[in-house]
């Protein structure tokens, strides 16, 4: 039998805004790891974040698995002639089915995969793809957890990214994408983390924050919501809000 939550979702999901149709977006999924991570009205977001974002800042992207969102940014940025930045972290730590991120020895179902295997392919996965498709505007991306690159963010350190680029950290951001650890403390600190860096006018876009989903995420959207310096500006279904202060 469906629970409401259920329904609630799949309501969702039918009312879903999309872009018009876009070729390239639409193979995207076929030419990465992790076809499934991008929710179909994930698109229609960032591209509004970015269409408006304010000049100058960087984008930050929390999370980058096999590259589908690191790609999908890259194109969009170029699709509305911006050239903001990219800055993306990622520890390739295994998440399985659960919602906090675990080490336990295998990944779930197999007793010969290893989790140190499954982020090295990952990772790899991540950085073919990229190279594969935007070699010639490539994000700066770092292996480190959100916290981690934050602290480096703050201290405005000089880092060689994983392509080999030296770049200065610390910049205003323009548009966050929070896709990392979805566990409640992990998505506030991570809007936090944004927060301090965030233009007026800035965006930040919460993966897996749609109503009814038990992803920590999705309940410090009740907080969002109250956030006096931040104007809800639309779920679809997930939420996208904006720095008014
Ligand atoms: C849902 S996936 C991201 C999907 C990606 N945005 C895409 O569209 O393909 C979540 C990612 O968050 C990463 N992650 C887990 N904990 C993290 C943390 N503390 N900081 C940053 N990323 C984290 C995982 O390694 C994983 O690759």
């Amino acid at each position: 039998m469906l629970d409401i939550q259920k329904i609630k979702r799949i309501i969702a999901h039918l009312r879903v805004k999309k872009l018009p149709q876009d070729i390239y977006i639409e193979q995207l999924r076929s030419l990465v790891t992790g076809e499934g991570m991008l929710h179909a009205g994930t698109p229609y977001l960032i591209n509004h974040a970015i269409k408006n974002m304010p000049v100058g800042g960087t984008v930050i992207e929390i999370g980058s698995y096999g590259g589908l969102s690191t790609n999908l940014i890259l194109y969009l940025l170029k699709k509305n002639n911006r050239d903001e930045k990219l800055f993306n972290c990622d520890p390739w730590i295994y998440g399985g089915q659960k919602e906090s991120y675990t080490d336990t020895s295998n990944i779930d179902g197999s007793d010969d995969i290893t989790c140190a295997d499954f982020s090295k392919y990952v990772k790899e996965s991540f950085i073919r793809s990229t190279k594969f498709l935007n070699s010639n505007n490539l994000p700066h991306s770092f292996h480190l957890t959100s916290d981690d690159f934050f602290e480096k963010y703050k201290q405005n350190l000089n880092e060689k990214d994983l392509f080999g680029t030296e770049v200065q950290l610390g910049e205003p951001i323009s548009f966050a994408y929070i896709d990392g650890n979805h566990a409640y403390d992990f998505a506030k600190r991570d809007f936090e983390n944004v927060d301090k860096f965030l233009k007026k006018s800035g965006f930040i876009l919460f993966d897996d924050s749609v109503d009814g989903s038990y992803f920590g995420s999705a309940k410090f959207m009740k907080e969002m919501k109250k956030n006096p310096n931040y104007k809800f500006i639309l779920k679809n279904p997930n939420y996208l809000f904006q720095k008014i202060v």
